[in-house]
């Protein structure tokens, strides 16, 4: 199944901290913040990913992530080379998608809960175009649905001054493979770029639009603002420290998941190094030898 996250934009909400390194390398507690969206991916049984970033940070994520290979999985990459609005990555990764239906998702957005992958799963099993919105205080930051009496989509809006309901997009989506073709039938909005909201309208008029619902036992945080960002680290920090279960350990993932074998994994629990990183890869490593 294919994916993509998207990791471009200036971050220019966070500067200083990212005059020198993109947002999505920032850590969220104890990893760098894409972690998080591609073990979202990985959750779902996505194993071939594509991720778009800046020319300038491109390098910086093949060092991090590689080809993917260690973790049993293809992640490839694209540039975006100026921030035109999220249906870009569409376009961007069109021979990658194949005319295949693909999720995508921004590199800046943390989910938490278990049972997220399985909903994921399913909506790449439905048609048409899936959303995936929650319940937040502040939806005049975001993407915002409204729903009508009959529980269907009515209406989308794009950082409403008056937001119609408190359902926020989040920044997952599974597409089909008109997306790229949509989205290039799109005119730019207000603030110059091609919406998120303009490309899942385009399928809410044919009825082609579905909205996943993510209920009150998930956490969302997009790691925007220096407050979003401090937030998502201390919650991650929090539940880790709790549950002494590491939240988006990809290498876990790959391996609970059957993309890797135990001993693929055991040399990945090794190099991992006298860290607390590495202490949890080998606990995890005994108690699944023991199994
Ligand atoms: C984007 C989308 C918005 C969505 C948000 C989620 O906003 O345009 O609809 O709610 O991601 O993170 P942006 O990050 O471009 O401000």
């Amino acid at each position: 199944m294919k994916g993509i996250i998207l990791a471009g934009g200036t971050g220019s909400r966070l500067r200083p901290v990212t005059l020198a390194v993109c947002k999505q390398l920032l850590p969220v507690y104890d990893k760098p913040m894409v972690f998080y969206p591609l073990s979202v991916l990985m959750l779902a049984g996505i194993d071939d990913i594509l991720l778009i970033s800046t020319p300038r940070d491109q390098p910086l994520f093949q060092h991090l992530l590689g080809d993917g290979s260690h973790l049993g999985i293809r992640i490839g990459y694209a540039v975006q080379d100026h921030p035109g609005g999220l249906p870009q990555a569409f376009t961007i990764g069109a021979d990658h998608m194949a005319g295949e239906r693909t999720a995508m998702i921004l590199g800046d957005n943390v989910f938490f809960g278990e049972g997220m992958g399985a909903l994921l799963t399913s909506a790449m099993l439905g048609r048409g175009a899936v959303g995936f919105c929650t319940r937040v205080t502040d939806p005049q930051r975001y993407g915002v649905v409204s729903f009508g009496a009959d529980g269907k989509v009515d209406k989308l809006q794009e950082k409403p001054v008056t937001p119609l309901s408190d359902w926020a997009m989040t920044g997952l989506y599974v597409v089909d493979g008109d997306a790229a073709a949509r989205g290039a039938m799109l005119k730019p909005s207000a603030r110059g770029e091609v919406e998120m909201v303009d490309l899942l309208g385009s399928y809410l008029a044919q009825q082609r639009l579905s909205m996943v619902k993510i209920g009150r036992g998930y956490a969302w945080f997009d790691a925007g603002t220096h407050d979003s960002l401090l937030e998502a680290s201390e919650f991650v920090r929090t539940v880790e420290g709790r549950q002494g279960l590491k939240v988006a350990c990809l290498e876990e993932i790959a391996l609970r998941r059957g993309f890797i074998d135990l001993d693929r994994f055991a040399v990945l629990a090794h190099d991992a190094g006298d860290t607390s990183y590495g202490r949890y890869l080998r606990a995890v490593l005994a108690e699944m030898r023991e199994a």
